[in-house]
């Protein structure tokens, strides 16, 4: 195991030099892009989870990506992992465990790995649909195995080198929010607050602790955060509501759990000497959205595209389901997730957005650093 393991890091190797070279004749802006979080930035890690339920990689999932198919992103199309690599000029990167499980196949880990997986949360929950996700400590833990290939191939130096201009994007928080709305005894456990700190404490631990001291000693600068949306108002919770309003309180906690987010980051940008990150104010964006859809292009913004029922929220958005025509008009694709245009609005905004939505710098500048 350990010796084959090592042989396909040596394969790694020469696919490794060889994109380099096409990165360098392609000239993208960053060399690489490492994704971490949940579902809004899953590209294919839980296809490989056998006992996960939190799984995309059916029609109509897909039907709007390039090749027409499901790949497990939980979207119709692409997701802003997807949009971001894009904008920076890389090809999106391939999902960890895809590499891992598909160890025949070539793949370019120099262009980034993404470990996002659809339920991860910041807090070990034990709902069974969190609970067989890939949590962000054990994502941080499949890093550090791609990063070790990385100095064994370059060395210490030019593998550093390589984390520094590359951005590290982080999308989570909405799961442990619908953990606690969803679980029958968390309220009986924690006070609302009491909860709200927990997932901070948890994050900060986290980021501070493995995932950003780990990056940092290792080279990485540049950490991209998206905040958590406005998911009192996914379809999902829309639907618990006979009036189908929002649900506040899921917003509230969202908008406080960001506030917490930005303290943190402001507070580790004091702490660690040159690090800079991009933070993203989707909550706001999302809710502007939503109260003016038509400014920005959307036409619906309450009832999901894929899905039946009420809102098409009743029957979530499973195969042989029906699905709308005018997804682009959609703000929603299921009653969780947004449909690739809003996903493609939205990163329009983190790559170059205003300061209005993003903080203290859009990802444009933060490369330009
Ligand atoms: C899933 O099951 C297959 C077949 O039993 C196994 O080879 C694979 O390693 C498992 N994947 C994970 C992530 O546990
Ligand atoms: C239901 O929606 C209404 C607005 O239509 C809102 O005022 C109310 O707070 C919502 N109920 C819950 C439980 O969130």
């Amino acid at each position: 195991m350990a010796s084959n393991f090592h042989g396909f890091l040596i394969f790694f190797f020469f696919i490794f030099m060889f994109f380099n070279y096409m990165t360098f004749l392609e000239a993208a802006l960053v060399p690489a892009m490492y994704v971490f979080g949940d579902s809004l930035v899953d590209v294919g890690n839980n296809n490989y989870l056998n006992f996960s339920a939190a799984k995309a990689n059916f029609y109509p999932n897909g039907i709007d990506f390039p090749t027409g198919k499901p790949t497990g992103r939980f979207c119709n199309g692409k997701n802003p992992a997807d949009f971001l690599a894009e904008k920076v000029g890389l090809a999106s990167a391939s999902s960890y465990l895809s590499i891992i499980e598909n160890r025949s196949h070539t793949y370019n880990i120099n262009i980034g790995v993404n470990f996002a997986s659809g339920g991860a949360t910041i807090i070990p929950q034990p709902n069974q649909i969190f609970v067989t996700s890939i949590s962000l400590s054990k994502q941080v833990v499949y890093y550090n195995s791609i990063y070790e290939a990385l100095v064994r191939d370059l060395g210490v130096n030019k593998a550093k080198a390589h984390a520094s201009k590359s951005l590290y994007l982080i999308e989570i928080g909405s799961n442990d929010i619908f953990a606690y709305f969803a679980s029958p005894n968390l309220d009986k456990i924690y006070t609302p607050p009491q909860y709200l700190n927990l997932m901070s404490q948890h994050f900060e631990k986290q980021l501070k602790c493995y995932l950003w001291q780990r990056l940092y000693e290792n080279g990485a600068r540049k950490l991209v955060v998206i905040g958590v949306g406005v998911i009192g108002c996914t379809p999902a919770m829309r639907y618990q509501n006979f009036t189908e309003g929002c649900n506040s309180e899921m917003n509230r906690w969202a908008f406080v759990f960001n506030q917490h987010l930005t303290s943190m980051l402001k507070k580790l940008k004091d702490e660690l000497f040159g690090f800079h990150f991009s933070y993203f104010d989707g909550f706001s964006i999302m809710l502007s959205t939503i109260h003016k859809p038509t400014s920005f292009g959307f036409s619906e913004v309450k009832v999901a595209c894929c899905g039946s029922g009420r809102l098409k929220a009743e029957v979530a958005c499973i195969p042989k389901v029906s699905y709308c025509n005018n997804r682009d008009k959609h703000l929603f694709w299921d009653k969780y997730h947004p449909t690739q245009q809003a996903h493609h609005f939205f990163s329009d905004l983190i790559f170059n957005g205003p300061q209005t939505y993003t903080f203290p710098i859009n990802v444009q500048t933060l490369i330009a650093i």
